[in-house]
Protein backbone atom coordinates (compact mmCIF):
# COMPACT_ATOMS: atom_id res chain seq x y z
CA UNK A 1 0.00 0.00 0.00
CA UNK A 2 1.17 3.44 -1.13
CA UNK A 3 1.78 5.73 2.25
CA UNK A 4 -0.96 6.51 4.86
CA UNK A 5 -4.68 5.31 3.53
CA UNK A 6 -6.57 8.33 2.31
CA UNK A 7 -9.82 9.24 4.31
CA UNK A 8 -12.42 6.81 2.56
CA UNK A 9 -14.77 8.62 0.40
CA UNK A 10 -18.19 7.34 -0.50
CA UNK A 11 -20.30 8.65 -2.92
CA UNK A 12 -24.25 7.44 -3.67
CA UNK A 13 -25.41 7.80 -7.60
CA UNK A 14 -28.96 8.62 -7.47
CA UNK A 15 -28.56 8.24 -11.54
CA UNK A 16 -32.40 8.81 -13.01
CA UNK A 17 -34.50 8.56 -9.97
CA UNK A 18 -35.67 11.27 -7.31
CA UNK A 19 -38.41 13.74 -7.00
CA UNK A 20 -39.14 16.37 -4.69
CA UNK A 21 -40.92 13.90 -2.41
CA UNK A 22 -37.34 12.57 -1.83
CA UNK A 23 -36.21 15.16 -0.41
CA UNK A 24 -36.45 13.92 2.73
CA UNK A 25 -34.90 11.22 2.32
CA UNK A 26 -31.96 13.04 1.12
CA UNK A 27 -31.88 14.84 4.85
CA UNK A 28 -32.14 11.52 6.23
CA UNK A 29 -28.73 10.44 4.60
CA UNK A 30 -27.15 13.91 5.53
CA UNK A 31 -28.20 13.27 8.97
CA UNK A 32 -26.21 10.08 8.83
CA UNK A 33 -23.02 11.32 7.27
CA UNK A 34 -23.23 14.25 9.91
CA UNK A 35 -23.29 11.69 12.80
CA UNK A 36 -20.84 9.60 11.28
CA UNK A 37 -18.67 12.40 10.18
CA UNK A 38 -17.64 11.05 7.20
CA UNK A 39 -16.46 12.34 3.80
CA UNK A 40 -19.65 11.61 1.32
CA UNK A 41 -21.52 12.70 -1.74
CA UNK A 42 -24.89 12.13 -3.47
CA UNK A 43 -24.61 12.39 -7.62
CA UNK A 44 -28.42 13.98 -8.09
CA UNK A 45 -30.31 14.02 -11.23
CA UNK A 46 -29.48 17.91 -12.22
CA UNK A 47 -33.31 19.03 -11.27
CA UNK A 48 -32.75 17.91 -7.48
CA UNK A 49 -29.43 19.37 -7.21
CA UNK A 50 -30.32 23.32 -6.55
CA UNK A 51 -33.35 22.05 -3.54
CA UNK A 52 -30.75 19.33 -2.22
CA UNK A 53 -27.86 21.74 -1.31
CA UNK A 54 -30.25 24.38 -0.11
CA UNK A 55 -31.07 21.60 2.61
CA UNK A 56 -28.13 19.40 3.34
CA UNK A 57 -25.31 20.42 6.22
CA UNK A 58 -22.85 17.65 5.73
CA UNK A 59 -22.94 15.46 2.67
CA UNK A 60 -22.11 16.87 -0.64
CA UNK A 61 -23.76 17.34 -3.97
CA UNK A 62 -22.87 16.43 -7.37
CA UNK A 63 -24.28 16.14 -10.91
CA UNK A 64 -24.27 13.23 -12.60
CA UNK A 65 -22.45 14.19 -16.15
CA UNK A 66 -21.51 17.64 -17.90
CA UNK A 67 -21.28 19.08 -21.03
CA UNK A 68 -17.90 19.81 -22.52
CA UNK A 69 -18.77 23.13 -23.33
CA UNK A 70 -19.10 26.18 -21.00
CA UNK A 71 -21.92 27.40 -23.16
CA UNK A 72 -23.60 27.71 -26.49
CA UNK A 73 -26.46 26.08 -28.91
CA UNK A 74 -26.43 22.60 -26.82
CA UNK A 75 -30.03 21.71 -26.34
CA UNK A 76 -30.95 20.03 -23.82
CA UNK A 77 -26.89 20.23 -22.44
CA UNK A 78 -26.10 21.09 -18.87
CA UNK A 79 -22.72 23.00 -18.49
CA UNK A 80 -20.42 22.38 -15.56
CA UNK A 81 -21.05 26.13 -14.48
CA UNK A 82 -25.02 25.97 -14.69
CA UNK A 83 -24.24 22.67 -11.97
CA UNK A 84 -22.34 24.80 -9.61
CA UNK A 85 -24.86 27.40 -9.83
CA UNK A 86 -27.15 25.18 -8.48
CA UNK A 87 -25.09 24.24 -5.93
CA UNK A 88 -22.94 21.09 -6.64
CA UNK A 89 -19.49 21.00 -5.56
CA UNK A 90 -18.43 18.16 -7.64
CA UNK A 91 -19.80 15.66 -10.68
CA UNK A 92 -19.28 12.16 -11.93
CA UNK A 93 -17.92 12.50 -15.58
CA UNK A 94 -17.61 8.87 -18.01
CA UNK A 95 -19.97 7.11 -16.42
CA UNK A 96 -20.93 3.68 -18.46
CA UNK A 97 -24.61 4.81 -18.63
CA UNK A 98 -23.51 8.03 -20.49
CA UNK A 99 -21.64 6.41 -22.98
CA UNK A 100 -18.99 8.33 -23.91
CA UNK A 101 -15.25 7.40 -23.63
CA UNK A 102 -11.95 9.03 -24.00
CA UNK A 103 -11.35 12.39 -25.28
CA UNK A 104 -15.02 13.10 -24.84
CA UNK A 105 -14.40 12.43 -20.77
CA UNK A 106 -11.28 14.45 -20.98
CA UNK A 107 -13.23 17.31 -22.21
CA UNK A 108 -15.65 16.93 -19.44
CA UNK A 109 -13.58 16.52 -16.97
CA UNK A 110 -11.41 19.35 -17.76
CA UNK A 111 -14.66 21.54 -18.05
CA UNK A 112 -15.85 20.64 -14.90
CA UNK A 113 -12.61 22.12 -12.79
CA UNK A 114 -12.64 24.74 -15.11
CA UNK A 115 -15.95 25.58 -13.30
CA UNK A 116 -14.45 24.76 -9.94
CA UNK A 117 -16.12 21.27 -9.47
CA UNK A 118 -14.34 18.23 -8.35
CA UNK A 119 -14.55 15.90 -10.67
CA UNK A 120 -15.12 11.78 -10.26
CA UNK A 121 -13.40 10.13 -13.89
CA UNK A 122 -15.35 6.94 -14.08
CA UNK A 123 -13.71 3.76 -15.71
CA UNK A 124 -13.98 0.28 -16.66
CA UNK A 125 -13.82 -2.67 -18.95
CA UNK A 126 -17.75 -3.79 -20.48
CA UNK A 127 -17.42 -7.51 -20.34
CA UNK A 128 -15.04 -9.54 -17.84
CA UNK A 129 -12.03 -9.95 -19.53
CA UNK A 130 -8.30 -11.26 -18.86
CA UNK A 131 -7.30 -8.25 -20.61
CA UNK A 132 -9.12 -5.90 -18.16
CA UNK A 133 -5.81 -3.99 -16.56
CA UNK A 134 -4.49 -3.04 -20.02
CA UNK A 135 -7.95 -2.21 -21.44
CA UNK A 136 -8.30 0.52 -18.24
CA UNK A 137 -5.05 1.47 -18.29
CA UNK A 138 -5.80 2.69 -21.93
CA UNK A 139 -9.39 4.16 -21.14
CA UNK A 140 -7.87 5.93 -17.97
CA UNK A 141 -4.97 7.54 -20.47
CA UNK A 142 -7.47 8.89 -23.04
CA UNK A 143 -10.05 9.83 -20.16
CA UNK A 144 -7.28 12.18 -18.05
CA UNK A 145 -7.21 15.78 -19.77
CA UNK A 146 -3.62 16.90 -19.70
CA UNK A 147 -4.01 19.84 -17.12
CA UNK A 148 -5.79 17.79 -14.45
CA UNK A 149 -5.42 19.08 -11.43
CA UNK A 150 -5.26 15.65 -8.96
CA UNK A 151 -6.44 17.19 -5.79
CA UNK A 152 -9.56 17.84 -6.60
CA UNK A 153 -9.75 14.49 -8.81
CA UNK A 154 -11.01 11.07 -8.02
CA UNK A 155 -11.12 8.17 -10.72
CA UNK A 156 -13.88 5.66 -9.66
CA UNK A 157 -12.86 2.17 -10.86
CA UNK A 158 -16.68 0.65 -12.48
CA UNK A 159 -16.70 -2.63 -13.94
CA UNK A 160 -19.49 -2.36 -16.45
CA UNK A 161 -20.41 -6.12 -15.93
CA UNK A 162 -20.66 -5.71 -12.36
CA UNK A 163 -22.94 -2.47 -12.45
CA UNK A 164 -26.72 -3.44 -11.52
CA UNK A 165 -25.64 -7.02 -10.90
CA UNK A 166 -25.06 -8.86 -7.10
CA UNK A 167 -21.27 -9.76 -7.40
CA UNK A 168 -17.99 -7.55 -6.80
CA UNK A 169 -14.47 -8.95 -8.76
CA UNK A 170 -12.74 -11.27 -6.86
CA UNK A 171 -10.00 -9.37 -4.52
CA UNK A 172 -7.15 -10.58 -7.62
CA UNK A 173 -8.60 -8.81 -10.08
CA UNK A 174 -9.24 -5.75 -7.99
CA UNK A 175 -5.60 -5.75 -6.75
CA UNK A 176 -4.10 -5.57 -9.88
CA UNK A 177 -6.66 -2.79 -11.25
CA UNK A 178 -5.91 -0.95 -8.24
CA UNK A 179 -1.83 -1.13 -8.03
CA UNK A 180 -1.92 0.19 -11.86
CA UNK A 181 -4.33 2.59 -10.74
CA UNK A 182 -2.20 3.96 -8.21
CA UNK A 183 0.87 3.96 -10.49
CA UNK A 184 -1.00 5.33 -13.47
CA UNK A 185 -3.29 8.14 -10.72
CA UNK A 186 -1.51 7.89 -7.80
CA UNK A 187 -2.59 11.66 -6.53
CA UNK A 188 -6.19 11.05 -6.91
CA UNK A 189 -8.40 8.82 -4.93
CA UNK A 190 -9.26 5.81 -6.25
CA UNK A 191 -12.85 4.71 -5.51
CA UNK A 192 -14.79 1.27 -6.58
CA UNK A 193 -18.13 0.97 -7.95
CA UNK A 194 -20.25 -1.81 -9.32
CA UNK A 195 -23.12 -3.75 -6.91
CA UNK A 196 -21.33 -1.89 -3.50
CA UNK A 197 -23.40 -3.05 -0.92
CA UNK A 198 -23.42 -2.95 3.41
CA UNK A 199 -22.51 -6.65 2.92
CA UNK A 200 -19.26 -6.08 0.83
CA UNK A 201 -18.39 -2.22 1.67
CA UNK A 202 -16.11 -2.87 4.33
CA UNK A 203 -14.37 -5.45 2.48
CA UNK A 204 -13.68 -3.51 -0.76
CA UNK A 205 -12.93 -0.64 1.39
CA UNK A 206 -10.04 -3.26 2.90
CA UNK A 207 -8.63 -4.03 0.15
CA UNK A 208 -4.88 -2.29 -0.75
CA UNK A 209 -5.61 0.62 -2.37
CA UNK A 210 -8.80 1.72 -1.97
CA UNK A 211 -10.16 5.04 -1.25
CA UNK A 212 -13.40 4.38 -2.02
CA UNK A 213 -17.11 3.45 -2.96
CA UNK A 214 -19.54 4.61 -5.57
CA UNK A 215 -22.94 2.94 -4.60
CA UNK A 216 -25.87 3.25 -7.48
CA UNK A 217 -28.71 1.08 -6.03
CA UNK A 218 -27.95 1.08 -2.27
CA UNK A 219 -27.25 4.69 -1.98
CA UNK A 220 -30.97 5.61 -2.81
CA UNK A 221 -32.28 5.31 1.19
CA UNK A 222 -30.47 6.10 4.57
CA UNK A 223 -31.80 2.76 5.33
CA UNK A 224 -29.66 1.07 2.41
CA UNK A 225 -26.85 3.88 2.35
CA UNK A 226 -26.21 3.32 6.43
CA UNK A 227 -24.09 0.56 6.49
CA UNK A 228 -22.33 1.38 3.60
CA UNK A 229 -20.95 5.34 5.06
CA UNK A 230 -20.93 3.57 8.59
CA UNK A 231 -18.11 0.88 6.59
CA UNK A 232 -16.44 4.24 5.35
CA UNK A 233 -16.28 5.54 9.02
CA UNK A 234 -14.59 2.70 9.72
CA UNK A 235 -16.78 0.96 11.83
P1 LIG B 1 -24.87 -0.18 -8.63
O1 LIG B 1 -24.44 1.02 -9.60
O2 LIG B 1 -24.25 0.10 -7.28
O3 LIG B 1 -26.36 -0.14 -8.60
O4 LIG B 1 -24.31 -1.46 -9.24
C1 LIG B 1 -23.17 1.59 -9.49
C2 LIG B 1 -22.99 2.69 -10.51
O5 LIG B 1 -23.44 2.57 -11.66
O6 LIG B 1 -22.37 3.73 -10.18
Amino acid sequence: MSGERRRPLILGNWKMHGLGADLAEIARIDDAVERLGVDAGLMLPGTLIDRAARQVRAVAIGGQDCHPAADGAHTGGVSAAMLRDAGATCTLVGHSETRDEGRSVADKARAAQAAGLAVVICIGERERSADAEALVAAQLRASLPPELDWSRAAIAYEPVWCIGGNAVPDAAHLARIFAMLRTEAGAARLLYGGAVDGGNAAELLALPEVDGLLVGRASRSAADFTPVLEAGAGG
